[in-house]
Formats: C-alpha cells, sequence, structure tokens
C-alpha cells in the first residue's frame, strides 16, 4: 500500500453533520469533551468502505473473511502477544461488550471494583444488572503544577469485601492518562488472583501511547494465570477516529468464560458488527500503520502544548501530562472557578469540556480535556479556558 501523509492540522467543519461532539451544543461553544478527535479516519480505511460500497448487497453478514487472522497478526506486532483466532471475540462498542460480559461474569449482588476518577460508563453500568461499586481512589501526586495519578494499594486492599468479584479497569486510564507499567500491572493482577476478582481489561486507548520510551502492557499478557482471570477489551476507534463504525473486538483466551460470552451474544441482545464495520475493521488493522505513526507525535505535541500553557497562562491550575490517550484531566480546585468549572466554562467561557463530578470519587473541581484535535482549534479551547479561569 502507498505511503499516506496526513494533515492533522487541517480543520474539517464537522457541525450539522449529526456529530455528537460537534452538535450538542450552541454553535459559539467550542467541544472539547467526548472522546472522539477531529481528524479523518486513514485513507486506507475510507477506501476500503467505497470498495464495498461498489458490491451493491447489504445482507446479513456472517463475519468477514480473514478478521480473525488480522487481529491475531495485529496483536503479535504491536504487543508480541500471541493468541489463536478463537479466541477472538466482537462486538459493535466497548460499552455493550462491557454490559454483556458483566451479564455474564457476576451475578446480582457481586460488587465492581472501579478505580476512580473513571471513565463515566464504568459507574454506570454495574447497577444494570444489580451490582454495586467499590472504590480504591487512585493516589495522586503534584509536582508543582503537574498531576500525576498511581494505583494505591492500600485503597484497594481496604476497598474490597467478599462480594466484590470483578475489577472494570481502564488501560491505558481514562481520565488520567497513565500508561500503568508492567510491574504496577503485576502487583495487581496478583491482588486480584488472591481475592477472586476476575478483570475486565478495557483497553481501548491501548495504541495512544505518546511516549516513545513507555509500552503498553496488556493486562492478559502478564502471566497465564492473568489471561486466564482477564477479558481484554480493545478497539481501533479511538486511534482512527471510527467510534461510529462500531467495531470492537475482545480477546478472551479461557474456553469456558469465551464459550459464556458466546452463549450471551447468541442470545442476540446486543447486535453483531454491521457489514461497513468488518470491512473498516479489517483496514484498520492492515493499513493503519502511516496514520498511527503520524498522529502519535502529533498528539504528543498537543499534549505537550496543553501542559505549557497551563504552567505559564493557568496559575492555579492543575494538569495531568497524560502518558497516553488525547485526554488531559485538569483540576481548578485552587482557582475561582473551583466550585463548577464545568458549568463556568460552558456558560461563560463558551468551551465544553467532560465534567469532572462525573467520574466518580475525585473528580469534583476538575474537568477532562480532549486535545485529539487541529493545534489551532486547541490553541482557542486553551485560551477560552485562560480567559475564563482569569475572570
Ligand atoms: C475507557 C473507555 N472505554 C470505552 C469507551 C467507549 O467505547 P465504545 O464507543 O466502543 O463504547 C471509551 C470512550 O471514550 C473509553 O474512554
Amino acid at each position: 500500500m502507498a505511503h499516506v501523509q496526513y494533515d492533522f492540522d487541517c480543520v474539517i467543519d464537522r457541525r450539522g453533520s449529526g456529530s455528537f461532539k460537534w452538535d450538542k451544543y450552541d454553535r459559539d461553544v467550542l467541544p472539547m469533551w467526548v472522546a472522539d478527535t477531529d481528524f479523518p479516519t486513514p485513507q486506507p480505511v475510507i477506501d476500503a468502505l467505497k470498495a464495498r460500497l461498489e458490491h451493491p448487497l447489504f445482507g446479513y453478514q456472517f463475519g468477514h473473511p480473514g478478521i480473525r487472522d488480522a487481529v491475531v497478526d495485529y496483536v503479535q506486532r504491536r504487543y508480541g502477544w500471541t493468541i489463536t483466532p478463537e479466541d477472538v471475540i466482537f462486538a459493535p462498542n466497548l460499552i455493550s461488550a462491557i454490559n454483556q460480559l458483566i451479564k455474564v461474569i457476576g451475578v446480582a449482588g457481586h460488587e465492581v471494583l472501579l478505580l476512580p476518577p473513571i471513565y463515566p460508563p464504568f459507574i454506570a453500568v454495574p447497577p444494570n444488572f444489580g451490582h454495586s461499586i467499590r472504590y480504591a481512589p487512585m493516589s495522586v501526586t503534584t509536582s508543582g503544577q503537574r498531576l500525576r495519578y498511581e494505583l494505591d494499594f492500600d485503597a484497594l486492599e481496604a476497598a474490597i469485601t467478599p462480594a466484590t468479584k470483578l475489577l472494570l479497569m481502564s488501560s491505558p486510564h481514562n481520565p488520567t492518562g497513565r500508561a500503568f507499567s508492567r510491574a504496577e500491572q503485576e502487583r495487581l493482577a496478583d491482588f486480584c488472583l488472591r481475592h477472586g476478582i476476575r478483570v475486565i481489561s478495557d483497553e481501548i486507548h491501548c495504541d495512544l501511547i505518546l511516549d516513545p520510551q513507555i509500552k503498553h502492557v496488556p493486562f492478559a499478557t502478564l502471566s497465564p494465570e492473568a489471561a486466564a482471570n482477564t477479558v481484554t477489551l480493545m478497539s481501533l476507534s479511538k486511534t482512527y477516529n471510527m467510534p461510529g463504525l462500531q467495531t470492537s473486538f475482545g480477546i478472551v483466551t479461557d474456553k469456558t468464560m469465551r464459550d459464556a460470552i458466546m452463549a450471551e451474544q447468541n442470545r442476540h441482545i446486543v447486535p453483531g458488527l454491521g457489514a461497513l464495520s468488518w470491512v473498516a475493521l479489517e483496514a484498520a488493522l492492515n493499513h493503519g500503520g502511516d496514520y498511527h505513526d503520524q498522529l502519535i507525535p502529533y498528539l504528543r505535541a498537543n499534549r505537550d502544548t496543553v501542559v505549557d500553557f497551563v504552567e505559564r497562562e493557568m496559575p492555579g491550575v492543575k494538569v495531568t501530562v497524560p502518558e497516553a490517550t488525547f485526554l488531559a484531566w485538569l483540576d481548578f480546585r485552587d482557582t475561582p472557578i473551583g466550585d463548577d468549572p464545568y458549568t463556568h466554562l460552558l456558560e461563560r467561557g463558551r468551551v465544553a469540556l467532560n465534567d469532572g463530578k462525573t467520574f466518580g470519587p475525585g473528580g469534583d473541581g476538575f474537568v477532562r480535556l480532549n486535545f485529539g484535535c487541529p493545534r489551532v482549534t486547541l490553541l482557542d479551547g486553551l485560551k477560552r479556558i485562560q480567559r475564563t479561569v482569569a475572570g
């Protein structure tokens, strides 16, 4: 496939396209919230979709030839993870997959362990099936205006009860941007195995590691025991900006667990992938390389822009330096808008972020900022925030 050069500086007008991100708020509000980027989907994906449209039949689709092998090759290439085609499951999106998994793995009355602040649907889903939530908040340290979050093993031990049967983790972590090291995850895997806690590892941000010296370590690759205890969920939808194409997959090496998940999928409560989803997924798995190689340095420079801007222009505000994701987590508690930064920024600054309150314990006084956009858009958003804080 010919090399493709991408221009991530190019601003594309998404207003009026039915975009969740761009059409939710008034036209003068700059959206920097929900986690889709403002970059076009890779050209090979668009080309594959166009080619598929030449075949004028969109009947029921039985998977897609070669798709399992494409996932097997992908995880081998990217993470050195050897799996078999049978280990792969598919789902239109991760949140529906998490719903299915919680239903399959747990029974009502179980508790799900979360590591807040955390991606809000993790808090919303367990009660769908009669599960309650135990929180083990991450610990946070501050250096100047920079925040760093870590797993807190004392909080983990204190959070659980004999009814705690499942850890739902986000790795890399949304919203703190942590890419957990092998050592941290080994300690967490050991904790879960000791206490009989199964793991759903949502690794949707796995390809968005921003620093070359950091590697994503899939939780299930830590040891054979961790693999047997874990369901891994992945998707290329964040990296290649195609969440609207419904293209998620999971890896389940434990056959008993996989059979139970397949039985649930065969109940048809959640639909499978659509005819175009398979095509997009395969093209992204096999031909997304050029895009990824160019996206990561662009996002890294955006991250550095956010951190530099906060340090130069926003006294009192603190910010994470995300190792992964295109999400920054900002603390406004020591500023005049600290009571409700989300509302002040929306109403006065005309910039929409995600309200920290919705991320569970540790979210009050914070907002999450999506820097997956052209730099000119990012600077516009940062200036709106700066002006609002300065009053
Ligand atoms: C950690 C995490 N999981 C899941 C999702 C949503 O995935 P999907 O659109 O596939 O349901 C997101 C989107 O922001 C996310 O950050």
